[in-house]
């Protein structure tokens, strides 16, 4: 295990706890045809032992993931779709009813949240350095930034726009490598009693579930309430509130304010106290958690090769990020899975990373059924299970791996 010397929140020493070698880019997609070199870097993870953050131990430059080819598009979920509707509804209701209000949003991806808030006619501003989404929201009348946030980019807004009431960020801090920039531009833009709120996955909720395919290039931190808090204390920031939610997997809603300015949730202390109990700081935890991981690898790598003994025909449906580690960890490729099934234009046609197994539409899938379908997009499970009703009433039936290996 390599040591790491310095913690990307506080400087401190990072120790690693999991490692799972060379992976290609998650949401590099690679045409049939490429004669292009993938990009490999080293994944692994590790905890810092001063502030506690949870971080991984190689950064893969920025420039590499978010680009004018991105393909993930937030909308692609009518549950998430519903969840940021509301979550907009509730900024909407509560932050954003003085005069003239403004909201930011850091990584609006296709505008799933904006759209709501640009319908309402309030002022506001995405910030999406991925050409590929930041196009699809500005079509759509949201206006957006083409840029990634740090601190230029705040003080730029805080110019042309003056203090921002909310900024907002969904599954987007936790892949911002340079948060001491990200932080200082948070709290030179917000407005003296503005709140930044932001949303990502859960690490209570990872280790509990070994759901290990949350690690991935674009996920570079793993928050706890109490790395978060500590994290935020660093820049005059206070976390006034933590909410959990049932999305992507579980995930925290947390509410950062100027220091003094709120006071604290009863949620937080709780929080605080539930993360004590399942121990996430000691270092043993996270040796079991990776023990874990390597224990669900062989599990789902022995079932897989047991189908395709048996002659049955199995494929993936949801060509994820998150598969990318689930499949160049594991070593699946085109020998255990025919293909994998998704509903974005943008990866059909095309292989997945590392692994190069074909990407098809669902049209595909549902023309032939297979026997089994691995479900790499578990966290949409229920939406997706009731799309695809047919498939189990042809006697199809799903292979899940969170949080354990099952077949339904
Ligand atoms: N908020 C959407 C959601 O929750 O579905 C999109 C999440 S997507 C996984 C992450 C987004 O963050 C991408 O669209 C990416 O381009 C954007 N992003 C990455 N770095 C950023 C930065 N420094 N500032 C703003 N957005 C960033
Ligand atoms: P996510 O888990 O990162 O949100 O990615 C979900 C992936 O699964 C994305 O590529 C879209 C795909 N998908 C489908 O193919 N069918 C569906 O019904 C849903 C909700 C997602
Ligand atoms: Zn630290």
């Amino acid at each position: 295990m390599q040591q790491k010397p310095f913690c990307q929140i506080c400087g401190g020493p990072v120790r690693e706890f999991l490692d799972f070698g060379k992976q290609p880019l998650s949401d590099r997609f690679v045409a049939p045809d490429s004669a292009e070199p993938e990009f490999f870097y080293r994944l692994a993870v590790g905890m810092c032992e001063e502030c506690t953050m949870v971080q991984l131990m190689e950064e893969v430059p920025r420039d590499e993931m978010f680009h004018a080819e991105y393909p993930y598009h937030s909308s692609g979920s009518r549950v998430m779709q519903e969840h940021f509707t509301q979550a907009a509804r509730t900024f909407l209701g509560t932050e954003l009813t003085g005069s003239d209000p403004f909201i930011v949003e850091l990584g609006c991806n296709d505008g799933v949240m904006l759209k709501t808030v640009s319908e309402s006619g309030v002022r506001h501003l995405g910030v999406e350095p991925s050409g590929s989404v930041a196009d699809v929201a500005a079509a759509s009348g949201i206006r957006v930034r083409k840029d990634f946030f740090e601190d230029a980019t705040a003080a730029a807004i805080l110019a042309e726009e003056g203090p921002a009431d909310v900024i907002y960020a969904a599954n987007t801090l936790c892949h911002i490598p340079y948060m001491e920039s990200v932080l200082r531009g948070v709290q030179n833009l917000l407005a003296p009693n503005g709140v930044f709120v932001f949303e990502d996955p859960y690490f209570a909720d990872i280790v509990a579930r070994t759901s290990f395919d949350q690690i991935y290039d674009e996920h570079f931190y793993f928050f706890t309430v109490r790395s978060v808090r500590t994290m935020a204390a660093r820049h005059g920031l206070e976390l006034v509130d933590a909410e959990r939610l049932p999305v992507h997997g579980g995930e925290v809603r947390y509410t950062l304010a100027r220091a003094g300015a709120r006071r604290p949730s009863t949620e937080v202390a709780q929080l605080l106290a539930e993360e004590d109990a399942q121990q996430l700081t000691e270092f043993a935890t996270l040796e079991r958690f990776a023990s874990a991981v390597e224990k669900r690898r062989d599990e789902l790598v022995s079932l897989l090769r047991r189908l395709r003994d048996e002659g049955r025909h199995v494929v993936g449906y949801g060509a994820t990020a998150k598969s990318a580690t689930v499949l160049n960890y594991c070593g699946i490729g085109q020998d255990l899975l025919a293909y994998i099934s998704d509903s974005t234009p943008a990866k059909q046609g095309r292989l997945t990373p590392g692994s190069h197994i074909p990407v098809l539409p669902p049209e595909r899938f549902r023309s032939r059924y297979p026997d089994y379908a691995v479900l790499f997009a578990w966290n949409h499970a229920e939406e997706i299970m009731a799309n695809e009703e047919e498939f189990r009433a042809a006697g199809g039936q799903w292979i899940g791996y969170v949080p354990g290996v099952h077949v339904v």
